[in-house]
């Protein structure tokens, strides 16, 4: 962290669109993410944000055979939603794309045939699941059998969702194809495979002695891993839903879709570069500049993805940054269970503003206030309604329309000029410097519920200033005109910098506010 960067570039996960976006993201990655960026823009910084839907990959490719239509049907339908949310919630992306776009296609495939020609990859030829009838592979998700171990149907052939083992499809009694429901058979397949164990050195290093600022839930994981020790990984498989693989005799393989996504962040800064006329410069600039600080939000379970998978195949290629931190999160669970699209289990964004419409900033207050920063933690409608009613309209807003109706009622709106300053008064103002140091603190470390509760005490702040010099008891009498005047100047400099403290969690009340000050 010593080092002194001139510019951020900010990545967020790129969702997976077979569905759409929940409380659950928002919470974990889109949210925190857009703070951060949103203060470094406050602070002048340089800086891009990059987001983007993982169109690619088994979840996909069911959901489509499951519903009938088309992968791409799918992600068109999905893409657009989940773009629209984001929007919605004032997700403030410089560029939010998709990795079925053709920039990504070939940045992809550039990227992979550069690893090949270097001879970065190793082949090897495996035995693998075949469906007979429908003449094609079988991914793990697509092969259902008994479980071994509690002997219930329709085990996965990675899990059995009953007993929660994590199986391999070879584990399964009785497997059964879930593409034409015939008895796979087992056929050779070539495939190639990143040799991450090659990689371990350098990794072990780089995270745990060069990273140990990195938040100590991604550590931990990242040593753990490490620890196990690292084998080789595939990047291809055998699936006609993806990125082709760019070799002679690769028919029916694509690039594995943890392989392209990560490019995904690349492609889209690319995009954004190559449509904006010298605005944000070079796309090289963002990725293979040493003085570019590249920073990953993500969920805990991509952190092996973006902590030692996807900085192994940017070292490999040779030309790339790596990331400087990795601030992941853990989940949100609603109402006590584990949010899951697949169970229908969520708030989903687009719903939320059909019930609440324009309170996105209540949603975005209250995810933050109980963001899964550390640990696992729970929505519930009981907190949303409590964090609504006894924090935003009680303290903050409460603040704001005190002061506003007091200035408007006494001197017709404009700002009084402001006379001696008491020591009560110094001291409020004062206060104003002190939490801006800490909140800048806790941004610049991750720590953005802390920094929501400081920023939230400048509120406070202003109401016990207001309860205690009670400007509206003073004018009763007319000779304290200029007392008042004093103490509402100072409610306004508290108000303006409410307007600046919140800009990165509440946009939209800190536009309203700005307004209605005509800051
Ligand atoms: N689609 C993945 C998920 O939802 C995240 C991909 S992140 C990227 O878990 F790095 F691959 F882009
Ligand atoms: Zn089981």
């Amino acid at each position: 962290m010593s080092k002194n960067f001139k510019r951020t570039n900010v990545t967020t996960a790129l969702p997976y669109v077979n569905g759409p976006v929940h409380i659950g993201h928002l919470a974990g990655v889109y949210v925190p993410a857009d703070i951060y960026v949103r203060y470094l823009r406050l602070k002048n910084e340089e800086v891009v944000f990059i987001g983007g839907s993982d169109e690619h990959g088994i979840p996909i490719t069911l959901k489509a055979s499951k519903e009938g239509v088309t992968p791409q049907d799918i992600v068109d339908r999905y893409h657009e939603i989940i773009k629209k949310s984001f929007e919605d919630f004032g997700i403030s992306f410089d560029i939010y794309s998709r990795t079925s776009s053709k920039i990504h296609h070939a940045m992809a495939s550039d990227f992979f045939k550069k690893l090949y020609d270097k001879g970065e990859f190793i082949e090897q030829t495996s035995e693998q699941y075949y469906d007979e009838e429908a003449k094609q592979f079988l991914a793990d998700r697509y092969i259902t059998g008994t479980c071994p171990h509690c002997q219930s149907e329709g085990a996965y052939g990675d899990q059995c969702e009953k007993c929660g083992t994590s199986l391999s499809p070879t584990d399964l009694i009785n497997p059964k194809s879930e593409i034409s429901g015939s008895k796979p058979v087992m056929r050779e397949t070539k495939h190639w495979y990143l040799p991450l164990d090659k990689h371990e050195n350098w990794l072990r290093e780089w995270i745990l002695e060069n990273h140990k600022e990195w938040k100590t839930n991604v550590y931990g994981q990242c040593k753990s891993w490490l620890d196990m020790g690292l084998q080789p990984r595939a990047v291809s498989r055998d699936l006609n839903w993806g990125v082709p693989v760019p070799l002679p005799n690769a028919e029916g393989k694509v690039l594995y879709v943890w392989f392209d996504a990560p490019i995904g962040y690349i492609s889209n800064t690319k995009e954004l570069c190559d449509n904006q006329n010298d605005k944000f410069g070079t796309w090289e600039k963002w990725w293979k500049d040493e003085d570019t600080r590249l920073v990953h939000f993500i969920g805990k379970d991509n952190i092996v993805f973006h902590c030692i998978v996807f900085p192994a195949m940017l070292k490999a290629e040779g030309s790339y940054i790596l990331p400087d931190n990795v601030p992941a999160n853990e989940f949100l669970n609603l109402e006590g269970k584990k949010i899951s699209t697949s169970k229908n289990w969520a708030v989903w964004l687009h719903e939320y503003l059909v019930d609440f419409p324009d309170k996105q900033d209540v949603l975005r207050y209250v995810l933050t206030a109980n963001a899964p920063e550390t640990k696992d933690n729970d929505f519930t409608w009981k907190d949303f309604q409590q964090r609504n009613n006894s924090e935003l309209v009680a303290i903050y807003g409460n603040f704001v329309n005190r002061t506003l109706v007091l200035t408007q009622k006494y001197f017709g709106g404009k700002v009084p000029e402001r006379a001696e300053l008491t020591d009560y008064d110094k001291e409020v103002l004062n206060e104003i410097v002190n939490l801006k140091s800490k909140i800048v603190n806790l941004l610049d470390t991750f720590h953005f519920r802390e920094a929501l509760k400081e920023a939230m005490n400048l509120a406070r702040i202003g109401n016990k200033y207001l309860a205690d010099t009670e400007p509206w008891k003073l004018a009763k009498d007319k000779a304290n005109m200029q007392r008042i005047g004093t103490i509402l100047n100072v409610a306004l400099q508290l108000c303006a910098n409410l307007s600046i403290a919140f800009e990165p969690f509440l946009p939209f009340s800190s536009g309203k506010l700005r307004g209605m000050l005509n800051m």
